[in-house]
């Protein structure tokens, strides 16, 4: 009864609270005002993190992915869907092998408490292979995409309808927990007119969305504030979705200078107020790292996009100009696995995200944790008017920029503060003013550290309780069991100061090194309140964390900065909306993934790479502590919080093999008697392809059914030559390698910059003695074209563009091509690694990167990487081994591959059949290489091949191939799982692919 009493009044409540909320009148779930989002009735702060569950293959892992999002504070993922990755061919689609269940994806992130913003194309750019765009239409056949064609109109509905199905039964009106829906990607109104293409196919999206039941709001994502789009705001003629956002990636950072970018960009609050003043400020892409490109750094390289500060200031200014929604890009970016990759990304997706390719947190995370637990709970900036900003504003200096925010009914105010000049690294202390309900408070000493920003808070609730105000940063509340906690947090050395408005006359005991002292506030313009005595605490923030308690029952944690980082507020319900009384506190691991309690005990699952304190407040009557399955030695403070000490694995032993290889040519086809009978002809003359055909027969490869990796020419001539003109296009850093009855006859090695590349091959070297005369032209690829890459998207082709051939100064012909590409084209043979993974090489082809394959005596003689060729070719090294990393341990690890100066060739990496990296030394910059679980075996058997192919006769080999660990964690998660079924094995019929 006392239940359905609380329900009934957290109904009305909600219904006050939405009173004046606009609804898509399909759902009142998901509705929204100028102020925030809301979720059943509730305001809720979207803090999302993008994830590209294609980019790690194993399913488990998305638990572990998303779980670190859970502890690091974010409450939704924003998820692209790639039509390229699901549909091998038109009208197929699979939704079913391990890595494309994207239901399990949907039903992890609602067990981990995290909404979903889906994203499903069907173009999403993401630096992915053709954008996304299914790969079976890079032949030509998708018509205009992007636009109102009724070719491409026909291509997408299926895709759409498939991948729609399975979201809407997915959305939050059917117990599940996507929230909303973006329509296209990045797509600008360039014309506003109702006629117009891009307008047209706007609403057939719209419209093949709301016929498949898609009922939550739709949203879109403005690319920078390049155009004015699809916003019901701004000169809508159709085509406008329900909430209107806004992409950025304002760092402007350069790898090699730390100094260079770090300007915030202050028009965010301004644009929205022009082009979507109805609806709360959504950035659905907010830089979070940056991607880099072949023959540029590597993301462990660039140092400023690692920085904490990154998180601090610019998720701070976003916050001082009112968004109330943001998603970061990337929060993790994994890997660009099996030809993944559009040609502007290496294999590494990494982004400098967050969370690391290899599913560490950075710090960057660590403090992006403390802004959004921060949001997590603030429900008076939920709806706040920009009361003043500017430089010099509510401070005593023109070297500080402050936004104000008010909350017009409870009267909270926001004081973000930032220096003028962001890239700043001055220390600047000075004067804050701030308004509180009492009066206008004078706070001395407040400081920023150089490129730091914080929000200094005035009347904010939390519980029963208002802080008139604080000059350090709140970092979370909680009212566990009914215990009022608050943190904060600043640096060593900065003095803050806070206020209650209630209960001014406390009495409190401190815990821990910080000297605080109380006195009576001051007020200038003081309100009729002025009688009133408030007292405030004045603290030097020292290391670690100083605990205040107070009489009126609250506790302050006060943590340094970099103590704060490794505080958690695992929360006890599956609702994202946490609300401030489903949270334990958590004070010194590395990660905390999720809690549990018990009459006696609390139970924590996290990891560990150090043995650290743990400290555990959660306002109840607990004993000990269970840390992965472990009962701690616990100990109880006087303030109540349990301490003990959680183990990590410093003295675990990791010890890896030292790989030992067979080896074997993959290039048989560049014989001249190869038996080439089963192989494709190309024998079409025209293309749907905008790229035109340089000769004939058309030799584009996706023209023959093979989209994705490296293909394998043969072209036939009789008699005489002298030379031939190639062109040949495969992406950036994509080279090529020709030779002619078994010869080397020249090629490209790539360039970072240039998509295609030609050369007039000298001919007359090579005897040609035979009749018939063999050309064997083997294409790198690194990755169909995104249509923000012109000239042709995706339809830009790959492979061979044309082959001209002379006899001195006259054109003489080729007899036949033929074209060779991964095993079975688009008959998709290995559904699981699915249809992109796999190249046309030789070894590929018949199976030699999958486990199980056994090489043969005959076939095989050892050889080693180390060695490599004297001279070009293709040369496969094979490798198997045991590794027996204790079950409890998560050790990512990977492998560290680097060759001579001057080699110039093309690694592939496969790792129990998955394509796993790319390795092209004269171009770079990759050379490390992680592996996850489940595509690599943690504990058991694993196979490992090499395909290194040398582009010219100098032959290359390798300096490195060797295995490391990036990290030893001791977990909770269980990563020793069987992972047989994402590693199908090696069949015989292989042969057939010869
Ligand atoms: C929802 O219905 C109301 C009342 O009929 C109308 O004013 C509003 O425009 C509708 N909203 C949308 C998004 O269609
Ligand atoms: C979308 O649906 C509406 C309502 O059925 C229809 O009038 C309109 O023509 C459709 N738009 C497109 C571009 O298909």
């Amino acid at each position: 009864m006392v239940q359905v009493w609380a329900t009934l009044l957290a109904c009305l409540a909600a219904i006050v609270a939405t009173a004046g909320a606009t609804s898509n009148n399909l759902t009142d779930l998901v509705t929204w005002d100028p102020y925030s989002l809301m979720v059943k009735g509730e305001r809720v702060f979207i803090f999302a993190g993008e994830f590209h569950y294609e980019r790690l293959p194993n399913p488990v892992l998305w638990r572990d992915v998303l779980e670190k999002y859970k502890a690091n504070g974010l409450n939704a993922i924003s998820v692209y869907f790639f039509w390229s990755y699901h549909s091998a061919r038109r009208d197929v689609f699979d939704f079913e092998t391990p890595g494309k269940d994207i239901q399990v994806l949907l039903d992890t992130a609602r067990d981990v408490g995290l909404y979903v913003i889906a994203r499903p194309g069907p173009y999403c750019n993401a630096e992915t292979n053709g954008g996304g765009l299914a790969l079976w239409g890079s032949d030509g056949s998708l018509g205009k995409v992007r636009t109102s064609d009724a070719v491409y109109e026909r291509a997408w509905k299926p895709w759409m309808d498939a991948v729609n199905a399975i979201l809407a039964k997915n959305q939050i009106s059917y117990g599940g927990n996507v929230i909303l829906y973006q329509i296209e990607n990045e797509l600008q109104e360039t014309t506003h007119s109702p006629s117009n293409t891009l307008v047209l196919y706007m609403e057939a999206l719209e419209n093949a969305t709301r016929e498949a039941g898609i009922v939550v709001p739709t949203t879109s994502n403005e690319k920078g504030m390049r155009s004015e789009s699809w916003s019901t705001d701004y000169e809508d003629v159709g085509g406008a979705v329900n909430v209107y956002g806004l992409d950025s990636y304002p760092g402007g950072f350069s790898c090699t200078n730390i100094n260079s970018g770090f300007n915030v960009v202050r028009t965010y609050y301004q644009w929205f107020q022009n082009y979507s003043y109805t609806q709360p400020e959504l950035l659905p892409e907010f830089e979070a790292g940056y991607i880099l490109g072949w023959g540029s750094y590597f993301f462990d390289q660039c140092l400023a996009e690692h920085d904490p500060a990154f998180a601090d200031v610019y998720y701070k200014n976003n916050i001082g100009q009112r968004v109330t929604m943001q998603s970061l890009y990337m929060a993790f970016g994994g890997t660009n696995w099996g030809n993944l990759g559009a040609p502007v990304v290496y294999t590494s997706y990494d982004y400098s995200a967050p969370l690391r390719e290899t599913r560490e947190v950075q710090l960057k995370f660590k403090q992006t944790k403390l802004i959004a637990l921060f949001t997590r709970v603030s429900q008076d900036l939920l709806i706040t008017e920009m009361e003043s900003n500017g430089t010099g504003n509510a401070v005593s200096t023109d070297d500080v920029y402050s936004w104000v925010l008010r909350n017009p009914e409870t009267g909270a105010g926001f004081y973000t503060l930032q220096q003028s000049s962001t890239p700043s690294r001055e220390i600047v202390t000075f004067s804050t003013f701030l308004k509180t309900s009492l009066g206008t408070v004078t706070v001395p000493m407040v400081n920023l550290n150089g490129r730091q920003s914080k929000i200094l808070t005035t009347d904010y609730h939390f519980g029963q309780h208002t802080l008139l105000y604080s000059s350090a940063d709140i970092l979370t509340y909680g009212i566990l069991k009914g215990q009022a906690a608050l943190v904060m947090y600043a640096d060593a050395g900065q003095t803050s100061e806070f206020a209650f408005k209630d209960n001014t006359d406390l009495s409190y005991k401190i815990y821990g090194t910080a000297n605080i002292s109380s006195s009576a506030v001051s007020f200038s313009n003081t309100t009729s309140y002025s009688s009133h005595i408030a007292k405030k605490y004045v603290y030097t923030q020292t290391y670690g964390s100083t605990v205040l308690q107070l009489s009126n029952g609250v506790l302050v944690y006060l943590l340094e900065t970099q103590t704060a980082w490794t505080f958690f507020a695992p929360p006890t319900t599956m609702d994202p909306n946490v609300s401030p009384e489903n949270q334990v506190f958590v004070l010194g691991p590395y990660n905390v993934r999720n809690v549990s309690c018990s009459d006696n005990a609390v139970i924590l699952v996290g990891d560990n790479a150090n043995t650290t304190n743990i400290e555990v407040y959660t306002g109840g009557h607990e004993r000990t502590i269970v840390w992965n399955g472990k009962r701690l030695d616990t100990r109880r403070t006087a303030y109540g919080s349990l301490v003990g000490t959680a183990p990590g694995a410093t003295d675990r032993v990791i010890s890896l093999p030292q790989l030992s290889f067979l080896v074997a040519d993959s290039l048989p086809e560049a014989q001249p008697d190869y038996d080439d009978s089963q192989w494709v002809v190309c024998n079409k003359s025209s293309s749907l392809s905008p790229t035109v055909p340089l000769t004939l027969p058309v030799l584009f490869s996706s023209d023959h059914g093979y989209y994705a990796g490296i293909k394998v020419y043969r072209g036939r001539f009789n008699g005489k030559a002298s030379s031939v003109n190639i062109t040949a296009q495969g992406g950036a850093a994509a080279g090529w390698t020709a030779w002619l009855n078994g010869h080397y006859v020249g090629g490209n090695t790539g360039n970072a910059t240039q998509w295609r590349s030609s050369a007039i091959l000298d001919l007359t070297q090579t005897s040609i003695p035979n009749a018939t005369n063999v050309l064997t032209v083997v294409t790198d690829y690194t990755g169909h074209d995104e249509t923000s890459t012109g000239p042709a998207g995706v339809e830009n082709a790959r492979g061979l563009l044309g082959a001209a051939l002379y006899n001195g100064s006259r054109t003489t012909n080729f007899t036949s091509w033929k074209i060779q590409g991964n095993a079975g084209g688009n008959a998709n043979i290995d559904p699981v690694r699915g249809p992109m993974n796999e190249d046309g090489l030789y070894g590929t082809r018949l199976g030699w990167h999958l486990p199980g394959f056994e090489p043969s005596v005959s076939e095989w003689k050892s050889g080693s990487p180390y060695e490599g060729l004297n001279k070009s070719g293709i040369n496969w090294y094979h490798t198997t081994f045991q590794l027996g990393i204790d079950a409890d341990l998560d050790v990512p690890l990977g492998i560290e591959l680097d060759a001579p100066a001057r080699t110039e060739a093309s690694v592939q990496i496969y790792v129990n059949g998955y394509q796993y990296g790319k390795f092209i030394p004269q171009i770079g910059p990759q050379t490390r290489f992680p592996f996850p679980p489940g595509v690599l075996n943690n504990r058991g058997e694993n196979t490992i091949s090499l395909a290194l192919w040398a582009m010219t006769d100098k032959g290359a080999r390798l300096s490195n191939a060797t295995l490391f660990a990036y990290n030893v964690y001791q977990s909770g998660f269980a990563f020793d799982r069987d992972w047989s079924a994402l590693q199908p094995r090696y069949t015989m019929d292989r042969s057939r692919y010869r």
